[in-house]
């Protein structure tokens, strides 16, 4: 149960204190090319153990990821306000042409959770660099719209007074400007959303609904303007997706990964809802949507496959 961490910046180590938090894994090592920050990161992330689960966190160099069943990438750099994920491409891809490699020699069977931005171009970046290892595309999943799809269910149950545990509905396509928040799917107790606010006589008019889209949108660059960085929504999301993978969880999250053959649209590494077990990637449901969310989830698409051209 040993989880690598590759980038020990605010979102790598985040992701460790929140394991430790929940409890993922029994041993975490830190990589960076930083060894005095990934053994500042590690001491003090250990030093909450005590009060939460009783796992190792150590520094190491990627020699030490041997044996991890999963290694989180957070390497490189993130936006500065008012950037975009897309203009981080070209300085993240050259980190990642270097980690990727050293990662899986050391790391074959790892399944290999990406973080850095942007998230689906990087994880299209290391699905290409991992198959030169024997590595199969399932076994790599870019954290993706998991975070957008919290911001979704953490929004929509502030509106309708449920706890968004209990409230189904996903932000698919691409983690990034041309994102699709899928009302149509949006479920509570089995219910689609007009006939629940119906029946609990909340009111949910186009307004609202474009604030939400909105303030899911446009979140990570809210938190940006105000603190520099976003970190614990992230964070949290791949100490999830983490231990989903170390207990073979088989949760179905936004995650990003190569598009089925069943996708019609173009084919890219992006979000659609993926059933997540111990290997990887199981199983990728392209959904039934309305027209427009069809055409904006297409249109997302587009985005990426222009993106991936520069690289
Ligand atoms: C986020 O959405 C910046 O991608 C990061 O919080």
């Amino acid at each position: 149960m040993k989880v690598g961490i590759v980038g020990c910046g605010l979102v790598g180590s985040t992701a460790a204190y929140a394991m430790v938090m929940r409890g993922v894994g029994r041993e975490i090592v830190l990589v960076d090319y930083n060894e005095a920050r990934s053994r500042a990161e590690a001491n003090d992330i250990y030093h909450a153990v005590p009060f939460a689960h009783p796992l190792t966190v150590r520094a190491g160099s990627y020699a030490d990821l041997a044996g991890s069943r999963a290694v989180v990438i957070a390497a490189g750099v993130n936006q500065k306000p008012g950037e975009t994920r897309l203009e981080l491409l070209q300085r993240n891809a050259a980190v990642f042409q270097s980690v990727v490699p050293q990662i899986l020699s050391y790391a074959p069977d790892a399944v290999l959770v990406i973080a850095t931005n942007p998230v689906d171009i990087m994880t299209h970046l290391t699905i290409r660099y991992a198959r030169d290892y024997g590595v199969p595309a399932s076994r790599v999943i870019g954290s993706g719209t998991m975070l957008d799809t919290a911001r979704f269910r953490t929004l929509l149950g502030i509106h309708l007074g449920v706890d968004p545990h209990h409230l189904h509905g996903y932000v698919l396509g691409e983690h990034g400007d041309s994102e699709v928040l899928t009302w149509s799917l949006v479920t509570a107790g089995g219910m689609p959303l007009e006939e629940f606010c119906q029946r609990r006589g909340v009111r949910f008019d186009e307004e609202q609904r474009q604030q939400i889209d909105r303030d899911v949108r446009r979140a990570a660059y809210t938190i940006i303007e105000g603190k520099g960085a976003t970190y614990y929504g992230i964070g949290s999301a791949l100490a999830r997706l983490v231990e989903v993978i170390l207990h073979d969880q088989r949760a179905i999250l936004t995650v990003s990964s190569a598009t089925p053959e069943s996708w019609d649209g173009p084919s890219v590494t992006f979000s659609l809802p993926n059933l997540v077990g111990g290997s990887g990637i199981l199983a990728t449901f392209p959904p039934t949507l309305t027209a427009s969310e069809n055409g904006a989830l297409c249109a997302s698409a587009e985005v990426i496959a222009n993106a991936v051209l520069g690289v």
